[in-house]
């Protein structure tokens, strides 16, 4: 009887105890494979590992993508880079994950403004990728766009910086699902993981998020098509209706000195392979009697106004853009009705070298 009670109890113990153990086991294993693929992840997105999250709780992507390429150690471009480093690390309350393309040269340049960052025990975790295998990745696209948006085709790689955007979810690992580029001429006023909210507001059909343009510049460009056709194509954002066409308040177009990039919608688009075709650009650029200069946003400006359903526009505060030079070039009387920005200012935009008031 006793010894029978014995093993009972033992047995139960025993059960107990391997349950618990198993469980354990189970436990461990769980965790260190999620470190592993964690750190394979990281390894092989062009592996460079600085950092490891301790618990990758959050399933959320912050990734932010920068481009850095042909800078000197003199070059304002490298203090630019270091010091929205320092700000981005500063205001953000959200584990960011950098993305910086680069030269040989630059790749150099940007470790020690990274250094020079990373005083204290701040840390980060970055990545580089090579400008020209990016570039070989995305030709297709900058072979269709450079005749239209580029002001002076140039060599093979540099027109291929000004189209990164169109083509990063063919360049970013397809773990990345979610991306922001961002020029270095940028000063967060606050949090950045307000920017990644807004993929939260992305109406089901976006594949990117624009902020407009905040001069007449495709007023400007536009208008030997406005000469001949009544549209608000081109014109500053009014209060109330001007016209019941798609964009009844006028479309200024698009700056691309913030894009978010639903890059998982992107891959997974019918619309959008056709839309990077020669006939389609051609198609929108000689309707529009359209001759651009700036790249990626000229694209973006006539997908716009064409296929509104794909692009989310943000409010002017996520890209509040500083550049006055259209207010002295032809537009003072005008400008102003552009520039106006009436929304909280989260980003601030030094564009055109103007300086950022901090
Ligand atoms: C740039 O500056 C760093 C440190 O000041 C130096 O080590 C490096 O050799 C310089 N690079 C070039 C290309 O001059
Ligand atoms: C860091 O951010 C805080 C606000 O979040 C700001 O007050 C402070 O000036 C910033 N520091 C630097 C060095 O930018
Ligand atoms: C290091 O981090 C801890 C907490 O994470 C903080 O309290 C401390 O001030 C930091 N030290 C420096 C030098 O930044
Ligand atoms: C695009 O089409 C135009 C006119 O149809 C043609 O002249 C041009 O060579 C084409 N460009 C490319 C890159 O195929
Ligand atoms: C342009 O169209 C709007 C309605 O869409 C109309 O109210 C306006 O008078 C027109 N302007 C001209 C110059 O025809
Ligand atoms: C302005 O135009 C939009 C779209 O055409 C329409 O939904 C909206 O009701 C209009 N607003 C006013 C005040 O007429």
């Amino acid at each position: 009887m006793w010894k029978i009670r014995t093993n009972t109890f033992l047995n139960i113990c025993i059960v107990i105890s391997l349950f618990f153990l198993f469980y354990y086991a189970l436990l461990t294993q769980d965790v260190v494979k999620q470190r592993r693929n964690l750190v394979r992840n990281l390894k092989n997105d062009l592996g460079y590992v600085k950092f490891l999250p301790s618990a990758p709780h959050n399933s959320k992507e912050y990734n932010i993508w920068l481009i850095f390429t042909k800078v000197t150690n003199v070059s304002t471009l490298s203090y630019k880079f270091r010091d929205l480093l320092h700000n981005l690390l500063n205001v953000s309350s959200v584990p960011l994950r950098f993305n910086i393309i680069v030269d040989k040269g630059s790749q150099t340049i940007a470790e020690n403004q990274i250094s020079e960052t990373l005083y204290g025990n701040k840390s980060m975790v970055y990545s580089f990728y090579d400008i020209e295998e990016s570039a070989k990745k995305i030709q297709d696209i900058v072979e269709v766009m450079t005749p239209h948006f580029s002001s002076k085709p140039g060599t093979y790689y540099s027109d291929a910086l000004f189209y990164i955007s169109l083509g990063l979810y063919r360049i970013a690992p397809q773990s990345q699902h979610f991306a922001i580029l961002l020029d270095c001429d940028l000063y967060f006023k606050k949090d950045i993981a307000l920017l990644f909210n807004e993929f939260d507001r992305f109406k089901p059909t976006a594949l990117f998020g624009l902020a407009p343009e905040l001069t007449p510049v495709y007023r400007h460009i536009l208008h030997m098509y406005k000469a001949k056709h009544n549209t608000t194509f081109g014109e500053f954002y009014h209060d109330n209706n001007i016209s019941n066409d798609v964009h009844p308040k006028g479309f200024q177009g698009y700056n691309t000195g913030v894009v978010l990039i639903n890059l998982g919608a992107q891959r997974k688009s019918l619309e959008f392979p056709k839309l990077i075709l020669n006939e389609s650009v051609q198609a929108m650029t000689s309707k529009y009697r359209f001759r651009g200069h700036l790249g990626d946003q000229d694209f973006y400006t006539l997908v716009g106004y064409e296929h509104p359903h794909l692009i989310q526009t943000l409010n002017c505060g996520f890209n509040r853009q500083l550049c006055t030079w259209w207010r002295d070039h032809g537009y003072s009387s005008i400008f102003a009705d552009y520039f106006k920005c009436n929304h909280d200012v989260v980003v601030l935009h030094g564009n055109c070298n103007t300086r950022i008031p901090k």
